[in-house]
């Protein structure tokens, strides 16, 4: 079996970051409860490898059959942009923690897009409320938004607008779908089973609002149609954040469940179409994932037991709670913080998000202190917060690791040895040694040669997604309806009247 190299990078990382903390400064209990962490949490380099053909075999079940774990969903966007896009565009993104509304001018072959955007903080019971809430606080938004900027649209001639919602969506049409389940920790009553495009359209309707909805959009799907507009490179798009997923372009023929829609049946196969693989559900069956027992604890305290198993175990959403999960039960065991009390952390389930375990591990000393004091109330010893830091850096190693199977998975399926996958997401964006470790993880995986003097599969900012990749494909969509080209659009609408 191949070692585990958390060891190695461990000191590597340590001194990246220019920290002279190290194992031997711990008592020999937490050195002790350390190394058992380092142990469960490790992955191997052949088990990376494991990981990812068990992955390779869930990606085709997706595309072979419908309702499989990973669900592998057609999006109807066909093909990636020309570059020649152009025109102006609504889009809305329901983020994880806010709303943002944006006006995009796309300019076509100068590539200088436009973007005026108005941000609205989306209130936490929004998150776990109902589904009239939600789509009312959208809606409103939008007008608030059309009001203050001035557009101006008629019902003859709506304004076009693209929907980023980036949730598990089944869609028959490019302007159609279904939200399967919530994810990222929603819970919003009465839109599981709806179509999120009807539900804020009639929301839009009630308010008269000049609007008209062209296509949905995921923000894995956008992440890689903004980057393509410009980087000719693009393999696929991937969010490293909140939630996890990535999407890429596959041949229809290769994606024989397209025969049950019937939008597919009649589409030539060498036709690329754009697949949101919704790989955060990736062995919800506990097959292959190596899961310790806080991985359990988040799956068996989360709204959705046994759902988004990969995603619980790499996104942002879950890292920060595995840290606070391992400190309470150590300051339980009577390891950590002795003397203080935790009943903060011990009691607000969530609280430590991706910044604070990323600055446990990279900030100085008195930077994590405060950090501490300031979310748990007590500034932790000197030895507690050398544990603290190696724990971020054990638990944000895995999830750079585990977070390159997927990727490898679907560059191993598709045959791609090279190109740039556009990535977004606040994992991938704020934590500073992301890329570094998924880079060492897929070249593991993927066996590039270690004197290689550049990596032949590499990690891009993907370019606002879901905002400009929600444009472009709202101006590919307007154009296939003004062309009379209707596969995969439920309802063109005013614009194909007018087309
Ligand atoms: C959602 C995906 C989304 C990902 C990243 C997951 O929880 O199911 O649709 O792409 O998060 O935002």
């Amino acid at each position: 079996m191949a070692p585990s190299t958390i060891t190695s990078r461990t000191k590597a990382a340590g001194k990246e970051a220019g920290h002279s903390l190290s194992q031997a400064s711990l008592s020999p209990a937490l050195n002790e409860a350390l190394k058992k962490l380092r142990t469960d949490f490790s992955v191997s380099t052949e088990k990376l490898r494991e990981i990812v053909a068990e992955f390779e075999k869930e990606l085709a079940a997706g595309l072979e059959k419908q309702r499989q774990n990973i669900a592998m969903y057609p999006t109807w966007v066909f093909g990636l942009p020309s570059g020649r896009e152009e025109g102006q565009y609504l889009t809305i993104d329901l983020g994880g923690t806010n709303l943002r509304v944006c006006w995009i001018t796309l300019n076509g072959p100068d590539h200088h897009t436009e973007i005026e955007q108005d941000m609205y903080k989306l209130p936490s019971h929004v998150k776990t409320g109902s589904a009239e809430e939600l789509w009312n606080l959208i809606a409103d938004s939008l007008a608030n938004f059309i009001k203050k900027h001035n557009l101006k649209g008629t019902s003859e001639d709506p304004l076009p607008l693209g929907f980023t919602f980036s949730y598990p969506v089944q869609q028959d049409h490019v302007d159609r779908g279904t939200l399967v389940t919530w994810t990222k920790g929603f819970e919003i009553d009465g839109v599981e089973g709806q179509d999120v495009v009807v539900q804020l359209g009639e929301a839009i309707e009630k308010r008269n609002l000049p609007v008209r909805i062209v296509a949905l959009v995921n923000d894995t799907v956008g992440a890689m149609i903004a980057s393509a507009y410009n980087d000719p490179e693009t393999i696929i798009g991937a969010i490293f954040g909140t939630g996890c997923n990535a999407a890429y372009m596959e041949n229809a023929g290769s994606v024989p469940k397209l025969r049950e829609f019937a939008a597919g049946a009649d589409l030539k196969p060498d036709t690329p179409i754009a697949i949101n693989c919704e790989y955060g559900a990736f062995d919800n069956t506990h097959c292959v994932l190596p899961r310790t027992k806080y991985d359990v604890e988040i799956d068996n305290k989360s709204p959705k037991r046994n759902e988004q198993a990969f995603e619980k175990m790499s996104a942002g959403l879950y890292l920060g709670e595995l840290f606070r999960l391992v400190l309470v039960d150590l300051s339980e065991q009577g390891l950590l913080f002795r003397g203080e009390d935790v009943e903060r952390i011990r009691s607000q389930a969530y609280c430590m998000d991706t910044g604070f375990l990323s600055s446990q591990e990279n900030d100085t000393l008195d930077a994590r202190q405060d950090r501490f004091e300031e979310l748990v109330g007590f500034r932790p010893s000197v030895e507690d917060l050398e544990f603290c830091h190696l724990l971020a850096e054990v638990i944000a190693v895995r999830g750079a690791r585990l977070s390159a199977c997927g990727i490898a998975a679907i560059c191993k399926k598709k045959g791609i040895t090279s190109g740039h996958v556009a990535a977004d997401g606040s994992v991938a964006n704020k934590h500073p040694h992301f890329k570094a470790r998924w880079k060492q993880a897929m070249g593991e995986i993927l066996e590039w040669p270690e004197d290689r003097e550049t990596d032949p599969i590499t990690l891009t900012s993907a370019e606002d997604g879901s905002g400009i990749g929600a444009a472009i494909i709202t101006a590919m969509t307007m154009k296939n309806i003004r062309e009379g080209n209707l596969v995969g659009i439920q309802d063109g609408g005013p614009f194909a009247k007018r087309g």
